[in-house]
């Protein structure tokens, strides 16, 4: 990791897991951190447990669910902090879950890991342009396989919800957004480049919060287990975002994920994505139908 005095981050769902891992190490290393959670005092005990640190972590309120917060936390954290955004880490994320909506009326994987974090970058987008050679990390999964294009016509509906196929519409939406955004911000001649990453299969609570939610225990049971059992530790897998963030010289659109078999576990290395992930018609598509879902417009666009 290099040096990151002086540095400002933030990183989306770090009260736990991979996020967790991702924040304490950028503080480690100096960068001045924001942990941006829907709950605040979830927050507080992850900046505790992560101890002290040579550089400052903070708490704040983002609920990705929530445009208005979203809204809200750009403009209170762009407001404190006049010097710029160095790091953007758009990591939490919610996993085959039961069909819900969000606050603003849209499927709960969706909003939470695509729309939220499309919002907050483009209001983040004037703190990022602020620091040369800026950048953002998308986490995204080998979930993305999953799907072999994006529904751009049914992005949020009830109708034939599978909670499978929304997680996997979701990740390969993070990486066609990387791919959008970082054509976009060549085009405009900026040197904020963005990336992805995924951390191969890590032992988190992401598996066990959709039967949950669902009053599955038993599959929530199997999922803790599969997780003892399997996976590499949450520490691990925050490697590729990490590797994503820091690696100087990294050209925009990388993805980065595990090195061992199946990229389930293992050391960062550049990866493959799917052929939809690389669709830039439908990352186009996509680019628009968010921007009409969110009513974000990014500020070069406008
Ligand atoms: N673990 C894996 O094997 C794996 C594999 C592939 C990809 N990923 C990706 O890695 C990322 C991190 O997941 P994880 O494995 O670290 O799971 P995790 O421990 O469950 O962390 C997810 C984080 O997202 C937060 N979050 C959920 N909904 C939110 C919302 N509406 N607003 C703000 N924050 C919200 C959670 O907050 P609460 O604590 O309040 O719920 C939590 O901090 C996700 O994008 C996931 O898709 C993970």
């Amino acid at each position: 990791m290099p040096d990151l005095t002086g540095r400002a981050a933030i990183v989306t769902g770090a009260n736990s897991g991979i996020g967790f891992y991702t924040a304490q190490a950028l503080a480690r290393s100096g960068a001045d951190v924001t942990l941006a959670v829907r709950d605040e005092a979830k927050g507080g005990r992850a900046r505790e447990l992560m101890g002290p640190t040579p550089g400052a972590v903070h708490v704040r309120c983002l609920d990705l669910s929530d445009l208005s917060s979203v809204r809200s936390f750009a403009s209170e954290w762009s407001r404190d902090y006049d010097g710029g955004l160095d790091l953007l880490i758009n990591n939490a994320g919610v996993m085959a879950i039961p069909y819900r909506q969000s606050a603003d009326g849209y499927e709960l994987q969706f909003a939470t890991n695509h729309l939220g974090h499309f919002a907050l970058t483009g209001l983040l987008l004037p703190a990022l342009v602020a620091v040369p050679h800026s950048r953002i990390v998308n986490v995204s999964s080998g979930a993305h396989r999953m799907v072999r294009r994006i529904n751009v016509d049914n992005l949020t509906d009830e109708n034939g919800y599978s909670k499978w196929n929304a997680y996997g519409q979701s990740k390969l939406a993070n990486l066609l957004f990387t791919l959008e955004l970082q054509r976009r911000l060549e085009a405009n001649d900026l040197t904020v480049t963005c990336s992805a990453a995924h951390p191969g299969w890590a032992a988190t609570g992401l598996q066990s919060a959709g039967p949950t939610m669902s009053g599955s225990w038993w599959e929530a049971r199997i999922a803790e287990l599969a997780n003892t059992v399997l996976a590499q530790s949450a520490e691990s897998g925050a490697l590729p975002t990490l590797f994503a963030a820091t690696t100087p010289g990294l050209p925009g659109n990388s993805y980065i994920g595990p090195d061992g078999m199946g990229e389930m576990r293992g050391h960062p290395k550049p990866v493959g994505r799917s052929d939809a992930a690389q669709d830039l018609q439908q990352a186009e598509q996509l680019w628009r139908a968010s921007e009409e879902l969110t009513a974000v417009t990014f500020p070069f666009d406008a």
